[in-house]
């Protein structure tokens, strides 16, 4: 898969896949999220291999990869190292179901990365980490409702997935939103224990703990948020939150899946110096794999370490995925791994800037270097919030995310989520993408 990015070619054979999908699989996908289209043609591609920062469709199209399987490919794909760890791993059996070695040492080097992490577990997936990471608030505090952010997103679970994305007309008052179910099938007692309040607004946080007092477990946040576009907090929101929970003896948990470890090797918490009681990780722990981690202060952590709050898992840090996660942190904690993919992404997010300023295009390029997004919003003005996003142009987003996979870089389907770098770009990589990013903007 070397050479430069061919246009998109032909993708009758995503076409046929999907087609021959719908007949077994219900959609035709594996996850709601995967049901893309590849711009006017309704179905999704179908990848067949990938490495480094490039991935091929079955139609023989290849690309540049910034969805990176939703950020979790941060080493590139079929990185060597993790490769040969991982064919070692094969050949001396996956798992046991039993305590292995690599579940310690990866235990050891997140508690040596992330601040808060004097105590961690291990899940398979986002979702069953926030999950117990909630339960260990609520085993901590004893009580059940948790406050999230209206337009965060903490996996697909019933416990969270609420006012995830809700339309103008079901979201109820600004200051007070209503806790809207993401999906039929969530019990309504499930929402019942859901609380939801506007982000990076301090007077409406302050007022909507106040008329929840004392029946608080846990506050939850993506400390940016990066399926609101990577949204950053306002200067000092996160501080804001971190005193009032410390205050109100509620647990402030982050939810660093997409930010955590790609970000700087601390996740959020050391890139704004604000430490949660517990945060939550997954994508870039595990470079491709699925494994999951909720770590927390002792303090918090303690009932589930004398087995009074309950947590369990076959696959839990199975000796595979926690070996790849061994690598990925092997790699995410040496300063130059993280330096590159931040000043990568920088100069891309660079590069639509200057595309959208030479064209008149008002739109905002916000986030980090290793994940951001653009947003048309009517005035240019960067999103404070999950309603700002109602009012962006998703129409000229998707014209965008088309016009960029007709020049060979692939990016998220949806404009509510963000981009994700790789460690591997390279400087040809790099400048292919910025030209990609220029002529897109010529079709806007
Ligand atoms: C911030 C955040 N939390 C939780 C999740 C859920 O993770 P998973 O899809 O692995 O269950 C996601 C997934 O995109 C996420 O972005």
């Amino acid at each position: 898969m070397s050479g430069h990015i061919q246009a998109l070619g032909g993708t009758e054979g995503s076409r046929a896949w999907f087609e021959r999908a719908r007949a077994s699989l219900a959609g035709g996908i594996s996850s709601s999220s995967r049901l893309t289209s590849t711009g006017p043609h309704p179905y999704p591609l179908y990848i067949e291999s990938g490495a480094g920062t490039r991935i091929r469709d079955v139609d023989g199209n290849d690309y540049l990869d910034y969805l990176l399987s939703y950020g979790s490919a941060v080493l590139g794909h079929a990185p060597p190292d993790l490769t040969d760890a991982l064919t070692r791993v094969l050949h001396s059996g996956t798992m046991f179901g039993t305590c292995n070695t690599p579940e310690v040492e990866l235990a050891e080097r997140i508690r040596d990365m992330v601040p808060c992490a004097e105590l961690v577990r291990f899940a398979n997936s986002g979702s069953e980490a926030v999950q117990g990471a909630v339960r260990a608030a609520r085993g901590h505090t004893g009580l059940s409702t948790i406050l999230k952010f209206e337009g965060h997103y903490h996996g697909w679970t019933d416990t969270l997935a609420v006012s995830n994305r809700p339309s103008a007309a079901e979201a109820g008052p600004y200051a007070a939103p209503h806790a809207v179910p993401h999906s039929p099938g969530i019990p309504s007692g499930v929402v019942d224990d859901v609380v939801v309040c506007p982000w990076n607004d301090p007077a409406a946080l302050r007022a909507v703990l106040d008329a929840h007092r004392g029946r608080l477990a846990a506050v939850i946040c993506e400390p940016i948020v990066a399926n609101n576009a990577c949204t950053m907090p306002a200067p000092g929101y996160l501080d804001l939150l971190r005193d009032e929970c410390t205050a109100r003896g509620i647990v402030l948990i982050f939810d660093e899946v997409c930010t955590g470890f790609r970000t700087g090797p601390g996740g959020a918490q050391t890139l704004f110096g604000v430490v949660p009681d517990i945060a939550v990780f997954s994508k870039a722990l595990g470079g491709g794999l699925p494994i999951a981690a909720f770590a927390g202060l002792r303090q918090v952590m303690e009932p589930l370490a004398q087995g009074r709050v309950k947590h369990g898992g076959t696959y839990n840090a199975s000796p595979l995925c926690a070996t790849a996660a061994l690598v990925t942190l092997g790699r995410l904690n040496r300063p130059e791994t993280v330096e590159h993919i931040d000043a990568t992404g920088r100069r891309i997010m660079e590069s639509i800037r200057r595309a959208a300023h030479d064209r008149r295009v008002p739109c905002a390029v916000q986030g980090v270097g290793a994940m951001f997004q653009i947003v048309f919003t009517p005035d240019g003005v960067p999103t404070r919030q999950y309603r700002d996003l109602l009012h962006a142009d998703q129409a000229r987003y998707h014209a965008f995310r088309h016009a960029l996979l007709e020049r060979g870089v692939h990016t998220n389907a949806y404009g509510m989520a963000c981009w994700f770098v790789a460690a591997t770009v390279t400087e040809e990589e790099l400048t292919a993408t910025c030209e990609a990013v220029e002529a897109a903007f010529t079709v806007l």
